[in-house]
């Protein structure tokens, strides 16, 4: 990583889903601007040593969390407050999805998508105020283009998507008198676990996004830190309640026909 101003130096930030992903390069990007960050995730893993090349051990911290437990991100938190002093940023990012429709998806599987990242979101911002409320510090959550507009077979990460963006709305205007910010992430499709076997190295959805993409391809973890650093920096002071697209243009086009191919058909026809 090349090296960047210290803009979250002293600074302590949360991040559920951190030990990979999106989260482990949101992470790796706040350690880098110098913040000491705390992974909290189900996976067990070594966060230290996946972030060795950017900070030094005493800046991480690994804790075991659901998020779909209060007590457990309740846990994270006191954790976070026990090793650095305090939380100045959350990043509850922690999040999945699976496929089928409406009549097809088993009721379990559409509730736990809905308890990861519906009630793990409230979980979190409601274990993390007290804290926020101490640094007058702010919360970036991620979303996704899948809260603003629709895809086939997804189902619930649809609602749950769209229900994050409205409750970081919501959050925004309840918690702004304590001078905590809130604002989104909505990323477009990421190729967060590239290697053989990835969804977005399919041959057909790769050639599909570079066609429908303006920016002419699927989106990597490394487009996506520096958004979140900036939101939580000084430099977003006045932003808060927004949902930054970070998706290369995709969610652009209106879908409609491309006229202007009509038009140049129409006046060669005419000569
Ligand atoms: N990859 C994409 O195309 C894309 C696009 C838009 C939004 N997103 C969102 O970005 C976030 C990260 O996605 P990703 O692509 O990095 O996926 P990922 O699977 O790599 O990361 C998700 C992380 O969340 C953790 N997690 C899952 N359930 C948990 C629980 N109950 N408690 C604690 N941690 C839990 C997982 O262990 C994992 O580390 C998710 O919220 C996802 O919906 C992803």
């Amino acid at each position: 990583m090349t090296k960047l101003p210290l803009r979250h130096a002293g600074r302590v930030v949360l991040v559920t889903g951190g030990v990979q992903g999106i989260g482990l390069g949101v992470a790796r990007r706040f350690l880098a601007e110098g913040a000491s960050v705390v992974a909290a995730d189900i996976v067990e893993a070594d966060f230290a040593a996946a972030v060795a090349d950017v900070a030094r051990a005493e800046r991480t911290h690994y804790v075991k969390t659901d998020v779909t437990s209060l007590e457990s991100v309740e846990n994270a938190v006191a954790e976070t407050v026990a090793k650095f002093g305090k939380l100045d940023i959350l990043i509850p990012n922690a999040g999945t999805a699976s496929f089928g429709d409406i009549e097809t998806v088993p009721v379990a599987e559409w509730q736990r998508i809905l308890d990861i990242i519906v009630n793990g979101q409230f979980f979190c911002v409601r274990a993390a105020l007290p804290e926020l409320r101490k640094t007058r510090g702010n919360v970036v959550t991620t979303a996704s283009i899948s809260g603003l507009g629709v895809n086939f077979s997804l189902n619930s990460y649809f609602g749950a998507k769209a229900a994050v963006i409205n409750m970081t709305r919501y959050m925004a205007l309840e918690y702004g008198k304590d001078g905590i910010r809130f604002n989104a992430v909505a990323p477009g499709p990421i190729n967060s676990h590239p290697g053989p076997g990835a969804l977005f190295e399919y041959p057909e959805l790769e050639k599909h996004y570079a066609e429908v993409t303006p920016l002419g391809r699927v989106g990597i973890v490394d487009d996506l830190p520096g958004v979140y650093s900036f939101l939580a920096s000084e430099d977003a002071s006045w932003v808060t309640g927004q949902t930054i697209v970070a998706d290369g243009g995709l969610t652009l086009w209106t879908g409609e026909f491309n006229l202007g191919t009509v038009m140049e058909a129409q006046s060669q026809a005419a000569g």
